[in-house]
């Protein structure tokens, strides 16, 4: 069954048939780059067939061991930043109780900023309680995560010595190389391997997210099975059924036209963090060479209330983009007061889904009426198959996407020149000579 639908009806005042068939001919030809790995990256597609060819023992061996994690645990740490944290918080956060403190275990995210009131309040968190630890980086080098982890290594090797705690502390990095499979070797970690031709941001269907969210109590089946079942909409080079491609192809029709920033709105707080994931995957693939959609994320309605004067009135250089889900799990009704003195008895008897769903529809005309570019993504419920579905519509459509900017979907060059400068203020061995360079510079702008 066929759980997203892209529905993009409100677009033909800027879209026209005409236009979609002038980009058909490089959509197609971005498909078949993909399929063949012939394209820019080429040695990054491991995510493209992933959901079929997953190897099922590998499955059963994460739900092991997340059994075990679930059974001796209160808090389940995930150490990762960037795509080695952002599919699984996603997953949980759309799946799970809305609210971490119903969330058994718990499992709380660090490594993925650098900050001590952070890590100091985890230490609190933690104290007396049963702890796990899954460290999660395909390079092993870092810093993020490899700081953060210095520090809990050493909380779990005080608390349960250091032979229990190996027991306690799980590496998900590359299958042979890195300095973090070494470690995980020397210390007697145990370990699942990242696929070498998956980058981060395309690895949520690989260890790094299905660890995690097994954790969590998902059934990482339905979600690499829901994931499975988009190959069938989201491949091809049938542009009427291929929906990945028919969103690659209207954002960059958009992005042509001046819009240059796509804002991903949804109506349902469980998907906050979707728009994390896709802010990720959209611009660490699509941003370089001087080019590439602005990705943004709104919650609605809470930012109807602030960035929604933004979306209405602001600068015209944004489309947007509405998830919509069709079915929350609960249902609950807006009570009747005999005294209607606050005046809400109009809505007494409906659901906070029907009010919901006119804020939607009401938002939906006001920003077509305000000049700015709609379509929507209706996802069927928050279930774990629905997701699976979710991402991989996402992967593929960034990755044609990229190759109609002519980019390289699956790098990330830019991201090293802040760790560049970092690593040389901070005299990382190496990087004395950037080091004296940009303590210069920075002296002359007093900083
Ligand atoms: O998408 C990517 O490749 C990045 O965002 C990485 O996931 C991120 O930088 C973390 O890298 P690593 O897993 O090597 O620690």
């Amino acid at each position: 069954m066929q759980r997203i639908i892209y529905d993009n009806k409100c677009l033909s005042e800027w879209i026209t048939e005409a236009q979609i068939d002038a980009y058909r001919e490089s959509a197609v030809s971005a498909e078949t780059l993909l399929n063949e790995k012939s394209g820019l990256g080429n040695n990054f597609l491991g995510w493209l067939n992933l959901p079929k060819e997953t190897d099922r023992s590998e499955l059963e061996a994460i739900k092991s061991k997340a059994n075990d994690i679930r059974e001796n645990t209160d808090i389940l740490i995930s150490i990762g930043i960037g795509g080695s944290y952002l599919g699984a918080k996603a997953a949980i956060e759309l799946l799970s109780f809305s609210f971490e403190d119903m969330r058994r275990p718990r499992i709380v995210f660090a490594g993925h900023q650098v900050n001590s009131d952070y890590l100091s309040d985890l230490l609190k968190l933690i104290e007396n309680k049963n702890v796990t630890l899954n460290l999660i980086s395909k390079s092993g080098t870092t810093t993020e995560p490899g700081i953060t982890f210095r520090v809990l290594r050493q909380w779990m090797e005080k608390r349960y010595g250091k032979k229990d705690a190996a027991k306690r502390i799980i590496a998900t990095t590359d299958p042979e190389k890195g300095v973090l499979r070494k470690l995980a070797t020397e210390e007697g970690y145990s370990t699942f391997s990242i696929p070498p031709d998956i980058g981060g941001r395309f690895s949520v269907l690989t260890p790094v997210g299905l660890l995690p969210i097994a954790v969590a109590g998902i059934d990482i089946n339905e979600l690499v099975e829901g994931a499975n079942q988009a190959l069938d909409f989201c491949s091809g080079t049938d542009i009427k059924k291929n929906i990945s491609m028919q969103y690659a192809i209207n954002r960059n029709i958009l992005f042509r036209q001046g819009k240059t920033i796509e804002v991903l709105a949804s109506f349902q707080p469980n998907l906050h963090f979707i728009g994390e994931w896709w802010k990720q995957l959209s611009g660490e693939s699509e941003g370089k060479n001087c080019t590439g959609i602005f990705p943004a994320s709104v919650d609605y309605t809470t930012d109807l209330h602030s960035l929604g004067q933004w979306m209405q009135d602001g600068t015209r250089n944004a489309f947007e983009t509405f998830m919509i889900l069709k079915n929350t799990r609960s249902v609950i009704e807006i009570p009747r007061f005999e005294n209607d003195s606050d005046g809400i008895n109009y809505l007494a008897g409906l659901s906070f889904e029907t009010v919901n769903s006119n804020a939607f529809r009401g938002t939906l005309l006001a920003h077509l009426d305000g000049g700015v570019p709609v379509s929507i993504l209706n996802i069927e419920d928050r279930s774990a198959a629905t997701l699976g579905q979710l991402f991989y519509f996402f992967e593929k459509a960034i990755a044609i996407s990229g190759y109609l900017l002519r980019v390289n979907p699956f790098n990330q060059p830019g991201v090293e020149n802040y760790k560049n400068n970092m690593f040389a203020l901070l005299s990382k061995p190496g990087f004395e000579k950037q080091g004296e360079e940009i303590k210069n510079r920075l002296k002359d702008l007093e900083l």
